[in-house]
């Protein structure tokens, strides 16, 4: 494929993604003032409305409508996909938590991938209106304008930004040790319930970094693009490259990525 044909396919790529956010977002825009049903899923906190699922079903028709060749991973319909494939990763909305309690951080997150490498991200916020998207060596953008990641250098300087998953009563990586040493060691750590708007969050410059584990590929599969692509970072725990289902990231400015992951290692031994 020429550079011009390869361009042409990602021009289409992206529109296709941001017309489709917002039709995610149109969904649970048009759900806030209905009386929609709140089920269980994985944990009793774990929680999807008729929301997420009525964004997913748009977003997937528009997806399958433009290319119906191409694969979908929705997070209410996860089923077996060839990750070799073209694949779009789509979190119908996340921060459903957030959204059944009427605060307004909660977002549609959609991304497009080949051969397990993120090609296009669309972040929205349909509360804000903010749409964050990136294509791959292109660049991250907020509603048009050019975004890049912010220029902390100290830890404590820097705001951050996690999160807990479904299962932290049980599970033995719960994140509260790290969650406590990383607020002692800066200016404050952040929990704000939307894995995919943390991420868009360090991609402008409001978060320095962010780290979460047993999160899943639709939560940082867009994020982790508008990230590398606003000049930061993005690895694993133990620095190697991110890998989508892996469940665990770290993202930040780059300069304090080697100060956050060698924090998240002496957190392992702080007393709570
Ligand atoms: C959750 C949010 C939350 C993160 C969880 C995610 P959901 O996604 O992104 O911030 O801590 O790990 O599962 O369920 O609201 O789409
Ligand atoms: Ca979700």
């Amino acid at each position: 494929m020429s550079t011009d044909e390869a361009r042409f396919f990602m021009d289409i790529f992206l529109k296709v993604a941001l017309q489709a956010a917002h039709r995610g977002g149109q969904e649970i825009l048009r759900h806030i003032h209905l009386s929609y049903s709140i089920a269980v899923k994985s944990t009793p906190v774990d929680l999807v409305t008729d929301a997420d699922l009525a964004s997913e079903k748009a977003i997937s028709l528009m997806i399958s409508e433009h290319f119906p060749s191409h694969q979908i991973l929705g997070e209410e319909s996860v089923k077996p996909v060839d990750w070799n494939d073209y694949l779009w990763i789509v979190d119908p909305l996340d921060g459903t938590t957030n959204f059944t309690h009427g605060m307004p951080f909660f977002c549609v997150s959609l991304a497009l991938s080949y051969r397990g490498e993120v090609l296009v991200g669309v972040i929205y916020n349909p509360i804000s209106k903010e749409c964050f998207w990136a294509r791959k060596g292109e660049g991250a953008w907020l509603n048009g304008a050019p975004i890049h990641v912010s220029k902390t250098e100290e830890l404590q300087k820097s705001l951050l930004a996690t999160g807990f998953a479904y299962d932290k009563s049980i599970r033995e990586k719960n994140n509260y040790r790290e969650f406590s040493y990383l607020t002692n060691l800066t200016q404050g750590v952040r929990r704000c319930g939307a894995a995919a708007l943390d991420l868009a969050y360090v991609a402008c410059g409001r978060f320095d970094g962010y780290w979460e584990s047993g999160i899943k590929a639709w939560d940082i599969a867009a994020g982790s693009l508008l990230v590398a692509e606003a000049g930061g970072k993005i690895t694993n725990y133990k620095g190697g490259p991110l890998n989508l289902l892996e469940e665990e990231l770290i993202a930040s400015n780059g300069h304090l990525h080697l100060p956050l992951a060698e924090a998240l290692k002496d957190a392992k031994n702080y007393q709570l």
